[in-house]
């Protein structure tokens, strides 16, 4: 099979700008980990997301921001956290490692990403924290999610792997939370070369302990040393919060993805901007074929990291929807399984879910290729195939 349009792995196209930053990185760095560049994007990721200096820590990727978040949620044994069945497996499976249980909310059907409605029906008394994922780039409604977290006095994380830029009422999806997490893996609208991440923590006590968490521990000595080299040149210590010791990992994020990771911040905006255009172009030309149902909006709540649709005829018409685009060169794919059906969940003994939208949603859900680097013919061509399938398959029907 001839593919034509492929679901990329890769998100954009770097300009000669951007690779200019890079190879310059690459020729002036020193050290090229945890040095100028670290500290420049972090400063920058501060100043896009309007929250305070010193609450965002770039590392290697988002799962390593998540797996950091869980270790701050400090939980004890009996906790749970409530999530989202219908999300990608690393929004969840690092609260797990630190001893929480899962506890499965189900989506919006219209909206695919959890509220506060949602959230409720999944609270118990032993609830610690929610964590809220920004699916397909569409930021949920944080400002009554943040009141009733408030409310009941859980803690709030932000999944904004997939939802960098978008905001409701000038303020930033990421920024509502007592943390959140960033990725800038391969396929996301703003990608540091293949592999990044960034943690946002609000409580300044919480952010305090996460440069060591992050490098091994490392950390100042607390008192003054004649010689620079003695002991040792730094120390390594327990990173307390509260009276809770946590172990340290290595989670750093290189000089030379720091570097792009600035200079795209400049850039994001208008990828975004783009992204949205095009999407609304696509399913607006798409309006008088009532078999596929997207989600749109015109605003920057959402920023299209992905096109998803739902096919309102059901499961086996979506299999022929994908089999015949298949057939005509183009890709599209199903995703986000929720979790609860996978073996991993399964075997942890959270197979369970009460969540017949989100379930409802994926079975029936269609993912279009949506790379930013897809040409205007290419945009055309999806179309065309789109619309020639659909009508064979009512003529089927
Ligand atoms: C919703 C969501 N959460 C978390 C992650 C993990 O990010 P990373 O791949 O950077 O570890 C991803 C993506 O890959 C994601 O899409």
């Amino acid at each position: 099979m001839d593919i034509k349009i492929n679901f990329s792995g890769r998100s954009v196209r770097y300009t000669e700008e951007e690779i200019a930053v890079v190879v310059e990185a690459m020729r002036n760095a020193d050290p090229l980990t945890q040095g100028r560049y670290l500290r420049e994007f972090e400063r920058g990721f501060a100043r896009y997301q309007r929250v305070a200096e010193g609450s965002c820590f770039a590392v290697m990727n988002g799962s390593a921001a998540l797996e950091l978040s869980a270790q701050l949620c400090r939980f004890v044994s009996g906790d749970e956290f409530v999530i989202p069945a219908h999300t990608f497996t690393a929004s969840a499976y690092p609260y797990l490692k630190k001893g929480a249980a899962p506890v499965w909310a189900d989506v919006d059907p219209r909206t695919r990403v959890v509220t506060t409605k949602t959230i409720e029906r999944a609270l118990t008394p032993k609830t610690k924290a929610v964590v809220v994922v920004h699916l397909y780039g569409y930021m949920a409604d944080m400002p009554e999610i943040a009141a009733l977290c408030r409310e009941r006095g859980l803690l709030l994380i932000e999944d904004t792997a997939q939802a960098i830029g978008t905001e409701t009422d000038g303020k930033k999806a990421g920024s509502f939370g007592n943390m959140a997490i960033f990725s800038f893996h391969s396929h996301k609208n703003l990608t540091t070369l293949g592999e990044g991440g960034m943690l946002y923590v609000r409580d300044p006590a919480g952010a305090a302990v996460v440069p060591a968490l992050r490098h091994n521990g490392h950390c100042a000595y607390d008192f003054e040393r004649p010689d620079y080299w003695k002991p040792a040149m730094g120390n390594v210590d327990i990173p307390v919060l509260g009276d809770l010791p946590l172990m340290p990992n290595n989670y750093c994020l290189g000089e030379v993805e720091c570097a792009l990771g600035s200079k795209l911040l400049e850039r994001i905006d208008l990828i975004n901007d783009e992204k949205r255009e095009r999407a609304l172009r696509f399913i607006d030309a798409l309006a008088d074929c009532p078999e596929l149902e997207f989600h749109r909006v015109a605003s920057r709540r959402h920023n299209y990291h992905l096109l998803a649709a739902r096919m309102t005829t059901g499961r086996e018409m979506r299999d022929r929807f994908l089999r015949a685009m298949f057939e005509k060169g183009v890709k599209c794919v199903v995703q986000y399984l929720p979790l609860n059906r996978y073996d991993f969940y399964k075997r942890l003994g959270y197979g369970h879910a009460n969540c017949p939208d989100g379930d409802a949603f994926f079975d029936c859900m269609v993912s279009f290729p949506f790379q930013h680097w897809l040409s205007e013919d290419d945009m055309a061509y999806m179309l065309g195939a789109t619309r020639e399938v659909l009508q064979v398959l009512r003529s089927l029907r």
